[in-house]
């Protein structure tokens, strides 16, 4: 079953000057789609052009059956929608608690979904009277899935949420992104840690130049050294 499919995406930030060019990607329900590719492909723009941050003008972006293209941000969590932004997605001078209460502001059962937040992340348990800005570097982006997970999404894009982090960290942080898929999620990342990416992944596209370039299982991609390359700077991705 898919949960998004991208269908011949323009998008960018100046009219008449797209970055993307008929990007066509398709994520399954609950599975983890990786998009990997160098710096400046157009990874984040995607991500962007998804939740409505940045105007498309070309093809179209559908949400299960819902055409949701060019919706604005905020009305995309309606939808089952949630997107973390690579840097600033959590308030730091709230409280942890302060942080989830305030995605779940809405929610008619806000007190029953803290608990089961706790219970999904026990380390935010533990921290939630301190301030985010407190957190480790990967406390703090278990914190921003968490807020993206509050409102029960059906699809989640995350953008490079490994970033900044130590190797051991960013594999626990791409662990927990694998785990929301346990949950029934959909999870669309966009990743720089291409080796860690690949081995939590289910599919896998490579983006360049604005540009669809390859897709395929996680697995073959990892295994393909003329893939890796072309597309990820010569390094046979071998996953270990
Ligand atoms: N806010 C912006 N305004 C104009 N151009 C931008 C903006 N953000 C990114 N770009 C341009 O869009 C292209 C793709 O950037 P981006 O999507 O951030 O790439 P990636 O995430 O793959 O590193 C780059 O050429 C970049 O300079
Ligand atoms: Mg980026």
């Amino acid at each position: 079953m898919t949960a998004l499919r991208i269908e011949q995406l323009e998008a960018g930030y100046v009219r008449d000057l797209p970055i993307l060019r008929n990007v066509d990607l398709t994520a399954e329900h609950a599975k983890l789609t990786v998009i990997i590719g160098p710096n400046g492909a157009g990874k984040s723009t995607l991500i962007k052009a998804i939740a409505g941050l940045v105007p498309v003008s070309g093809g179209r972006v559908m949400l299960g059956e819902t055409d949701i293209t060019g919706l604005r941000p905020d009305l995309m969590g309606s939808h089952g929608l949630a997107y973390v932004p690579q840097t600033d997605n959590i308030f730091r001078h709230l409280t942890i608690r302060e942080n989830l209460m305030l995605v779940l502001r809405k929610s008619t059962d806000r007190t029953a979904r803290l608990e089961e937040l706790y219970d999904l992340f026990p380390a935010l348990r533990d921290k939630r009277g301190d301030r985010a800005g407190a957190l480790s570097g990967g406390q703090r982006q278990m914190l921003a899935v968490a807020m993206a997970l509050a409102n029960r999404p059906s699809v989640i894009l995350l953008d490079e949420p490994s970033a900044g982090l130590s190797p051991k960290i960013a594999g626990e942080v791409l662990d927990l992104t694998r785990g929301l898929t346990e949950q029934g999620v959909t999870v669309l990342l966009v990743e720089q840690n291409v080796k860690q990416a690949l081995r939590v992944a289910d599919h896998c596209y490579i983006l360049a130049e604005g540009r669809n370039q390859i897709d395929g299982p996680a697995a073959q991609i990892a295994a393909d050294p003329v893939v890796g390359e072309i597309y990820l700077g010569g390094k046979r991705m071998v996953a270990s």
